[in-house]
């Protein structure tokens, strides 16, 4: 027999069964019983806004899968844009529907002259490379207004691989602005990453940017961050995309939602921290400090993750490979001191707070030579094939405006009063 809940209105004994379907109970169901009944849930903490295939969550278990695909699987055998084909397409792609992917977003990296030279060199000097990649994002969808025609295919996966592919460059572009360096072009015969860490860094001889660990490692992260179902940035693409706006707005608002330092924001702020604890003798202290109420420690928990996130398991490894290239990050023991004492007290034991995907991802960062600004710039570029599979596949589920209720706890009516009676 199938499962199922039934909900009794007290006030006048009707009830109605709801099967549980997926794990879930649909609201329209509810709506039938008490259509003026509204379920107040502030951050969606108890609410499935959607139905996807995209990916899978547990976190309970700790597991990530991409299209049921185990994170861990795809970090150790797959790259960053195989993993963005099968986000998209829904499975691996066979040998020439690879080599066809990978050359459609080699060949869409350039960004239009005008972007760089007149949108993307009019910013303040000392602008945020996250402010210039949402504006950046944004300003695409002026340049392509065929982007419009949302429910034309073709039209759609031509924005999805220009959006793909010239995230890199953009981001390139932002980052050799704040430096006042030359915007270099795009070589489209190098790999995804590899080509990214050239338009960063070269020519400086200070960075290992031409080392094909680097290279690699980057690809492993960018696996790693490329989606993570609905958590605030791809719920904005959705919110966002379901007024059927086209994808380049819709992207730069989940750009934005990224940006916030709860979201993707924390990686640079957990360098921060850890610059501002200085030593490992400091960490005691700190810890005293979060557990009273100054601050949070940044980089732990997660609203869905209340065990390890797997991530941050992979990324420690990879952290050693990219360590052994550039050297130690100095804030590493710091890191893996204030790891080590956090889950061993009963504050973070019994909140179930335990590391998430920044709390390492920051570090190796710094050791590639990327400035602390640039790091949620690096989580954006893969969340961006994230954000599309979702985006898709909200249209071809042909949902309706996102559009929730509100509990109103506002005055009752009342008459206008002239300013000279208000007291
Ligand atoms: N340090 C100290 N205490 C914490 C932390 C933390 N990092 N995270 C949660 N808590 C405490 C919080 O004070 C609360 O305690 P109490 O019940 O006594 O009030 C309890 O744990 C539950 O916290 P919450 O804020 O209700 O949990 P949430 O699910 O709303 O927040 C979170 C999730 C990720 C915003 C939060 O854990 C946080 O602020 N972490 C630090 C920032 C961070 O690392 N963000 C990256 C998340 S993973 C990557 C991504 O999604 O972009």
């Amino acid at each position: 027999m199938a499962e199922s809940i039934t909900i009794t209105d007290n006030r006048t004994g009707d009830s109605i069964e709801i099967p549980i379907d997926n794990g879930g109970v649909a609201a329209t169901e509810w709506h039938k019983l008490l259509p003026d009944i509204w379920f107040y849930d502030p951050a969606f903490m108890q609410t499935a806004a959607c139905a996807s295939a995209v990916s899978y969550l547990d976190g309970d278990a700790g597991i990530l899968r991409y299209r049921g695909y185990p994170i861990d699987q795809l970090a150790e055998k797959s790259t960053y844009l195989e993993v963005a084909y099968l986000l998209q397409f829904g499975e691996l792609p066979n040998a020439k529907q690879f080599e066809d992917w990978t050359r459609e977003i080699t060949y869409h990296t350039y960004i239009h002259e005008n972007l760089r030279k007149r949108f993307m060199d009019g910013f303040h000097y000392d602008a945020h490379p996250m402010g210039m990649l949402v504006s950046g994002v944004a300003a695409l969808s002026t340049f392509y207004p065929e982007a419009k025609d949302i429910f034309d295919k073709e039209q759609r996966h031509k924005q999805i691989v220009r959006l793909i592919a010239k995230m890199p460059t953009i981001a390139a572009c932002a980052y050799r602005f704040s430096q006042g360096m030359p915007f270099i072009y795009p070589d489209n015969d190098m790999s995804f990453t590899a080509n990214f860490l050239r338009m960063m860094f070269e020519p400086r001889r200070d960075v290992d940017w031409n080392d094909p660990v680097l290279a690699k490692a980057l690809d492993v992260l960018f696996i790693l961050h490329a989606d993570h179902e609905q958590n605030c940035s791809t719920t904005t693409m959705r919110v966002v995309g379901s007024s059927h706006t086209d994808p380049y707005t819709a992207t730069s608002a989940a750009c934005a939602g990224l940006y916030g330092p709860r979201h993707g924001g924390a990686n640079e702020q957990v360098i921060r921290m850890l610059m501002e604890i200085g030593s490992i003798d400091n960490v005691e202290d700190f810890i005293k400090g979060v557990k009273s109420g100054s601050g949070r420690l940044q980089g732990f928990g997660h609203r869905v993750y209340k065990n390890y996130d797997p991530r941050a398991r992979i990324i420690k490894k990879t952290a050693d490979e990219v360590f052994e290239v550039t050297g130690k990050n100095p804030l590493l023991d710091i890191a893996l001191k204030l790891e080590e004492v956090a889950l061993a007290d009963d504050y973070f034991i019994s909140r179930r707070l335990y590391p998430n995907v920044d709390f390492y991802s920051g570090l190796i960062y710094q050791a590639m030579g990327f400035p602390l600004d640039i790091f949620t710039v690096l989580f954006a570029i893969p969340r961006t094939s994230g954000w599309l599979a979702h985006w898709e596949e909200m249209l071809e589920q042909d949902s309706k405006i996102a559009r929730p209720r509100q509990l109103y706890i506002g005055a009752p009516e009342r008459d206008y009063a002239p300013i000279a009676n208000r007291g």
